[in-house]
């Protein structure tokens, strides 16, 4: 054996597996079998690949910084992608029929303003927006699309809030499958929207917010024309753990205090959680970064759970959880009451010390507009971590010299009508039946003005600024 983790062999799948994670159960699957939830007791799965301690860290790791190479399309997978380098570390046998856009190797930022406005003096942003379809979600549709294409699937299936039909839309289209996509009719941002059309993918709006979707999804799972890709998909987690690995190397191999993801369906925590575990199982890091997780107060039912949790002084994970019927919150990729990985999710967070809690429509927006003004930018959603880090320095949880990263979930302009209506004062949140809510007070607004067309104007108007 050398250095390295134990390497799947092509067409086997004795050294990884499907295995249910109730450990009350623990049934193991093969990979391909087509299930997203354990036949036996419904909960849901996760990858098990076998690995050996690596001999030589070092090596590994210089192995998987000298893969990245290239941008050209001449480049192997490997070489053009950030998940597909981590190939030692994925359920899948070197020749596979590897679906890639230049997903990954995305860009980890200083972020000094958010730094202070969280009461830290740094903090860095790790931008999944730069993902070919602008968000978190390309990594993981690597992987899933990739085993699509193994398991001879025809048609891929997701619910989405927005960004992960896009990115379905595109990892489908250029793994030659089709993709059907359902959506909560209304309440996905148009620029999302419009993604999915132009890729070509089959949209479906339905009257219902995103858990019903979710619910639909997992009904046609069943049918053997379906394939789910949900990150109820465990194959979609590992393509998203990737990003675990990328922080660590973008941080030269010193592991963060803390890392911070906004949580919906919590398959991105999940997947950090697992990749940051699976680089302590192979002596490649000696600790886990506390990883902790931000909602949406209006869809917040994992901050709820963590609260009790606490006030209990309990770490053990109850079997359900109390879905919030009719989530609401303006950073609609988040607006989530029932998330389907929440246990996992959960899990990873007890197990390294982190927390799970839940920010205001005006802590996001107003997070939202500094990470802007660091030349950055994000959607809402990603901007739950700026609010949630700063309430958990404010708590004392995150310490003023800890090391910090945030992870940013998607692009600026995936929702430009949320920023448009910050800047010019009309965003509003809330349920008033007689008049309308009112407006969220932009702390840091930014509106455009009106100027004449002249020369004096103009410079009258730089003055007053
Ligand atoms: N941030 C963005 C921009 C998202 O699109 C999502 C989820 C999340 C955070 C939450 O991640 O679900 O893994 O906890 N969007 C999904 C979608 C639900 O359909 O695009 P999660």
């Amino acid at each position: 054996m050398s250095g390295r983790p134990a390497r799947i062999p092509a067409e086997t799948t004795d050294l990884a597996q499907q295995l249910c994670i109730n450990d009350a159960c623990g049934a193991t699957y093969g990979l391909r079998e087509r299930i997203y939830v354990c036949p036996r007791c419904g909960e849901t799965l996760e990858i098990k690949i076998s690995m050996v301690p690596a001999a030589n860290p070092a090596a590994l790791r210089e192995e998987w910084a000298s893969r990245r190479i290239s941008r050209s399309g001449s480049g192997s997978p490997g070489e053009v992608s950030g998940v597909w380098r981590y190939l030692d570390m994925l359920p899948f046998a070197s020749n596979a029929p590897f679906v890639t856009l230049f997903e990954g190797n995305t860009p980890l930022f200083d972020a000094p303003r958010s730094a202070e406005y969280s009461g830290l003096p740094h903090l860095r942003l790790k931008h999944q927006g730069f993902n070919p379809t602008g968000s978190f979600k390309d990594t993981g549709m690597a992987a899933a699309m990739t085993q699509a294409v193994i398991s001879g699937a025809r048609t891929a299936i997701c619910a989405s809030t927005g960004n992960t039909a896009a990115s379905l839309a595109a990892y489908a289209a250029r793994a030659g499958l089709q993709a059907a996509i359902l959506l909560p009719r209304g309440q996905v941002s148009p620029s999302k929207l419009a993604q999915s059309l132009d890729y070509g993918a089959r949209v479906l709006e339905i009257d219902g917010n995103f858990d019903a979707c979710m619910r639909l999804v997992q009904e046609l799972g069943d049918d053997p024309s379906i394939y789910v890709a949900n990150s109820i998909n465990p194959f979609r987690i590992e393509g998203q753990k990737t990003v675990a690995f990328e922080i660590i190397e973008q941080c030269s191999w010193r592991v963060p205090d803390h890392v911070v993801v906004p949580g919906g369906n919590m398959g991105n925590s999940t997947a950090l959680g697992k990749g940051f575990q699976e680089l302590l199982d192979l002596g490649l890091i000696n600790r886990l970064p506390k990883l902790s997780v931000i909602q949406a107060e209006g869809a917040a039912p994992v901050a709820r759970l963590f609260a009790t949790l606490r006030s209990k002084e309990s770490d053990s994970i109850p079997a359900t959880l109390e879905i919030v019927e009719n989530p609401q919150t303006l950073a609609t990729a988040i607006k989530i009451g029932a998330p389907v990985s929440w246990k996992k999710a959960l899990r990873a967070v007890l197990r390294s010390g982190g927390q799970v809690i839940s920010v205001s429509e005006q802590e996001i927006a107003d997070a939202k507009a500094i990470i802007g003004r660091d030349s950055i930018g994000c959607e809402p959603a990603s901007a739950a971590t700026l609010a949630g880090i700063k309430k958990l320095v404010a708590s004392g949880h995150i310490a003023r010299n800890d090391d910090v990263v945030a992870v940013l979930t998607g692009h600026a302009l995936k929702d430009p009508g949320y920023m448009i209506d910050y800047h010019e004062g009309t965003l509003s949140f809330g349920a008033a039946k007689d008049s309308a809510p009112p407006p969220i007070t932009g702390a840091f607004r930014n509106a455009p003005q009106r100027v004449a067309a002249s020369k004096p104007a103009i410079l009258s108007a730089l003055e007053r600024r």
